[in-house]
C-alpha cells in the first residue's frame, strides 16, 4: 500500500486524490438535446473520462477465511486518452495490476473517510482490458459474514452482500457510482455444497463444483452488484419468478410469496414491460439490516417480512417496483435519491392497490404521512435533508437516507397525479420509463421532462403543484395530499373505546391487518399506563406477536411505558433481529433513561456480533456512545 509521500507526488501529477475531485456522468433527457453533466461527489474514480463497459469477475469466497480473493478485469473505452484510470476501492489489498497483459504499477491512496482509497493504473490510449487482483479487508462495509449459529438452519455459513450506496467497492474495485453503469459476467468458487446466486442470471440449484458462473448483459450501476452464498433451496412461483431461502425456510417463504408473479404482472400493466428476464427474491438470514434490497433479477429480502399470513409483501412491491425506478432509470447522484426511493414508493402503493383495493393502499398512505411528519419533526422543520434534493457533499450518503426521499417524494407524485388525472399520470410515467430506460437521472432533468410532457405551460397547474416548495425547500408542502381514512378511522375508534374503559377482548380486531394494527399502536398516548398494557397483552398476545412490524412498535411501547413483562420477548426478538429500521428506534427508546440505557447496553454487549457491520456502526454511536 502507497501511504503519504508516494501520494502527494501523484496528487501533484493528477489533482486527484484529495477526494474532491469528483466524477461527471453523462446524463441525457429525452427531450433536451444538451448532454447534462453531473458531479458525483461520492466517486473518486474518472469514468467520465474512461469509459468502463463490461467487468467480468473472477473470484473464491473463502467462508473461513471471511475474504474474497480474485481479479476483476475491466473492459475499458479509453475514448478522451485519459493517463490515468482511478477506480474506488475500500479496504481492498491489491495485489496486482495488468493492463493489457502487462503487469504496470498502480497506487493506491490512502483511505478518505467512507469514500475509500483512489486506485490510479497508468493506461494508453488504446488499453482495453485492466485487470486488478485484489482481496477484501475485515472492514468490507458491504460483506456480512455470518457463521453458521447466525443463519435460520444454524448448519453452514452464509454470506451476502449490501452496495448501495457506496459499498459495492469494498468488495469489486469498481467506479461506484450510480450514474456509471456496466454489464458483467462472473465466475464465483463457492465451497462445495454451497449455492452461489447474484444480480444476474442464476442457478436454481447447487451444483457439485462449488463454481457458478454468471452473466447479466443489461447494463447496471455498481450498487446493483450482489452476491449471496449459503445453503440456499430454490422453488418455482410462476414460469418467471421464484423463491430462494434457506432450506428450513423455504416452504413458508414460498407461500409467503405465492402472489410475486402477479405482481410482476399488475406492474407491468401500470407501466410497461418487465426487462430484467426473471423476478427471484432471496430470504436473506435474519441479520439482513434492511427490508429488501433491488438487486436486479434477484431482489433481496429480510425474513422479518415472512409473518405467515402475506400481510407484509408489500415490501416485495417496493422491490419490484425498483425493476423501472431505480433500476431502469437511475439517479443520477444520490442527492437525487428520491428519484429512486419517491417514485418507488408510490409505484408500490400502485401495485398494492392493484393486488388488494384502495382501501388498503390508502393505509399504506397515510402510515407513510405519518413517517413523513416524524421525519420532518426529528430533523427539524427547516432542515435541508427535508428538501427532496439532497446535498450530501462530503458526507456519507447514509445520512440522506430517512423517510424524506420516500414519503416527500411519494406524496409530491400524488400531488400531480391527483392535479393532472391519473390517466394522465399514468400515460406520463409510462413514457417516462420507456424514454429514460438504462439512463441515469438528475432532479433537474426530471423536472425539465414534467415541464415538456406534463405541465406543457400550463401555469395553473404549475401554480397548483408549487414544484419548488417540494424539492427545493424544508418540511411538508401546503398542498401535501392526504389519504382516505376509511379503514384507520374504524381503528380510532376502537383505540378510544379501549382508552374509555371498555375491556380490550371487547374490540372488534378479527379482520385487522398488520397496518390497522400498526394505526392502532402508533396513536396509543404516551401516557398509558402498565395496567393497560398488561390488559391489550393480554387480549391481544403482543408480546408473542410473530409479526415484526408489530413487535417492534409494541416493544418501543412497552420500554416507554416502563411494561417490563415484554422485556424477555423483546431480548428474543432483538438476538436475531438484524434489521436497521428496528434496531434503531428500539434502541434509541431504551437510550432516553438511565435504566433503559443499561439494559440497551446489556442486550447490545450479547448480540451485536449478529448485526450487520452497518448496523454495528450506527448502534456503536447510539448504545455505546462511540464517536
Ligand atoms: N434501495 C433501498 C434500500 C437502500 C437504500 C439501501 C439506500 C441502502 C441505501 C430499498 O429499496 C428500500 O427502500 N428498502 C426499504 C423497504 C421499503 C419497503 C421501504 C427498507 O429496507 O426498509
Ligand atoms: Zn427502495
Amino acid at each position: 500500500m502507497v501511504k503519504n509521500i508516494s501520494l502527494l507526488l501523484v496528487c501533484t501529477v493528477l489533482f486527484s486524490c484529495t477526494g474532491k475531485k469528483q466524477v461527471t456522468t453523462d446524463t441525457k433527457a429525452k427531450s433536451a438535446d444538451t448532454v447534462i453533466h453531473v458531479k458525483d461527489a461520492h466517486t473518486l474514480s474518472n469514468a467520465d473520462s474512461v469509459e468502463m463497459k463490461h467487468l467480468n469477475l473472477d473470484i473464491q469466497v473463502d467462508m473461513d477465511k471471511k475474504q474474497i480473493r480474485g481479479c476483476a478485469l475491466w473492459t475499458i473505452d479509453n475514448k478522451s486518452k485519459a493517463k490515468t484510470l482511478i477506480l474506488d476501492t475500500y479496504d481492498l489489498t491489491i495485489d496486482h495490476v495488468l493492463v493489457d497483459g502487462n503487469e504496470v504499477k498502480f497506487v493506491l491512496d490512502t483511505q478518505i473517510r467512507f469514500l475509500g482509497s483512489a486506485l490510479h493504473i497508468p493506461i494508453k490510449d488504446k488499453s482495453v482490458n485492466v485487470m486488478v487482483c485484489y482481496k477484501t479487508g475485515p472492514k468490507a462495509r458491504a460483506l456480512q459474514w455470518l457463521n453458521p449459529q447466525q443463519t435460520h438452519d444454524k448448519v453452514h455459513p452464509f454470506l451476502f452482500t449490501q452496495s448501495e450506496s457506496i459499498y459495492a467497492r469494498s468488495w469489486i474495485p469498481c467506479a461506484d457510482g450510480p450514474g456509471i453503469r456496466f454489464t458483467y459476467s462472473a465466475h464465483v468458487a463457492v465451497p462445495k455444497g454451497l449455492m452461489a446466486l447474484m444480480s444476474a442470471e442464476n442457478p436454481q440449484a447447487v451444483n457439485d463444483s462449488g463454481v457458478y458462473n454468471f452473466n447479466m448483459d443489461t447494463p447496471i450501476p455498481a450498487y446493483l452488484m450482489a452476491l449471496a452464498v449459503g445453503d440456499i433451496a430454490f422453488r418455482q412461483i410462476d414460469d418467471r419468478t421464484g423463491v430462494y431461502a434457506e432450506q428450513g425456510m423455504i416452504e413458508k417463504a414460498a407461500w409467503e410469496l405465492a402472489d410475486a408473479g402477479r405482481m410482476v404482472d399488475a406492474a407491468e400493466q401500470l407501466y410497461g414491460p418487465y426487462r430484467w428476464g426473471r423476478y427471484d427474491v432471496l430470504i436473506c438470514p435474519p441479520g439482513f439490516p434492511i427490508g429488501g434490497m433491488e438487486n436486479p433479477r434477484l431482489t433481496f429480502v429480510t425474513p422479518t417480512i415472512i409473518a405467515g399470513d402475506r400481510s407484509l409483501v408489500s415490501l416485495i412491491a417496493h422491490e419490484l417496483a425498483h425493476s423501472w425506478s431505480g433500476n431502469l432509470v437511475t439517479n443520477a447522484t444520490w442527492n437525487d435519491f428520491w428519484l429512486n426511493e419517491g417514485f418507488t414508493n408510490y409505484f408500490e402503493r400502485r401495485i398494492t392497490e392493484r393486488m388488494l383495493g384502495s382501501s388498503y393502499s390508502d393505509m399504506l398512505w397515510e402510515l407513510g404521512y405519518q413517517d413523513f411528519v416524524t421525519a420532518v419533526g426529528e430533523l427539524s422543520a427547516t432542515n435541508h435533508d427535508t428538501w427532496l434534493k439532497l446535498n450530501l457533499k462530503g458526507r456519507d450518503p447514509d445520512d440522506g437516507l430517512t423517510d424524506i426521499p420516500y414519503e416527500k417524494g411519494s406524496h409530491f407524485l400524488k400531488l400531480i397525479e391527483q392535479s393532472v388525472s391519473r390517466d394522465v399520470f399514468d400515460r406520463f410515467l409510462a413514457k417516462y420509463f420507456e424514454s429514460h430506460a438504462f439512463k441515469t437521472i438528475t432532479t433537474e432533468a426530471f423536472l425539465k421532462y414534467l415541464d415538456t410532457a406534463l405541465i406543457k405551460g400550463d401555469d395553473d397547474l404549475r401554480k397548483k403543484l408549487n414544484i419548488n416548495a417540494w424539492v427545493y425547500g424544508p418540511g411538508i408542502p401546503a398542498n401535501c395530499p392526504r389519504a382516505g381514512q376509511e379503514r384507520f378511522s374504524k381503528v380510532d375508534s376502537q383505540r378510544n373505546k379501549f382508552l374509555s374503559g371498555i375491556p380490550a377482548e371487547q374490540l372488534t380486531t378479527v379482520d385487522w391487518t398488520t397496518h390497522e394494527w400498526l394505526h392502532f399502536l402508533r396513536k396509543m398516548p404516551a401516557t398509558l399506563s402498565t395496567m393497560q398494557m398488561r390488559k391489550l397483552d393480554a387480549a391481544f398476545d403482543l408480546s408473542a406477536s410473530e409479526n415484526s412490524e408489530i413487535a417492534d412498535l409494541w416493544f418501543i411501547i412497552s420500554v416507554r411505558t416502563g411494561y417490563s413483562t415484554a422485556y424477555g420477548a423483546m431480548d428474543k426478538f432483538l438476538s436475531s433481529v438484524g434489521r436497521r429500521k428496528f434496531l434503531e428506534p428500539l434502541y434509541g427508546e431504551m437510550m432516553k433513561t438511565p435504566a433503559g440505557a443499561a439494559m440497551a447496553r446489556s442486550i447490545y454487549g450479547k448480540y451485536r456480533m449478529n448485526y450487520h457491520p452497518l448496523a454495528q456502526e450506527s448502534l456503536d454511536r447510539l448504545v455505546l456512545k462511540k464517536s
